[in-house]
């Protein structure tokens, strides 16, 4: 199967195991879970989830340990979290505020999750140690992914 169409059927099971689920941490760990599993490339997967003004904390997450906090002003999440736009990074070592949780580290890809009123609740985080493993079909299909996450309505509402 094509990489379209093993995303196709991975978020098809991630929306049908959270669909009517109450519990936020619950649809994120499954989330992580199943496309961790599914994709050889994703060293590390998760989110950095806002929890204060600028302000994100790690988890849930796949992977070895994942730094527990960044801040707004930091590393490629930080990036995605000010922009609000998605960091598709071919090779980290081009990026001088990539924060390394690991050496391996090779390639990023970091999909913010918005609501529909505008705020960021979290950012999506994955890691490669393959050089550029990620592309335009990642990119579509994680967005879309995380756009359907940012309407599920187990997300916190804003404060
Ligand atoms: N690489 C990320 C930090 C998170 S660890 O990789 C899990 C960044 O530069 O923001």
């Amino acid at each position: 199967m094509d990489r379209a169409g093993r995303y196709d059927e991975v978020i098809g099971s991630i929306c049908a195991q959270i669909e009517g689920e109450s519990d936020w941490i619950a649809v994120l760990s499954t989330t992580v879970a199943e496309l961790h599993n599914t994709f050889s490339w994703y060293d590390w997967t998760g989110f950095y989830r806002v929890v204060a003004p600028e302000l994100m904390k790690v988890g849930p997450y796949q992977g070895s340990h994942g730094c527990l906090e960044i801040t707004f002003d930091r590393g490629i999440c930080g990036a995605c979290a000010r922009s609000k736009q998605i960091q598709l990074v071919d090779d980290v070592t081009q990026r001088p505020e990539h924060i390394a949780c690991s050496s391996s580290t090779s390639s990023e890809i970091v999909i913010p999750l918005i609501t529909n009123e505008g705020d960021l609740l979290a950012v999506l985080d994955i890691d490669s140690d393959q050089e550029a493993a990620f592309n335009t079909i990642d990119a579509e299909n994680l967005e879309r992914l995380c756009s359907i996450l940012a309407q599920h309505p187990a997300r916190p509402r804003a404060r």
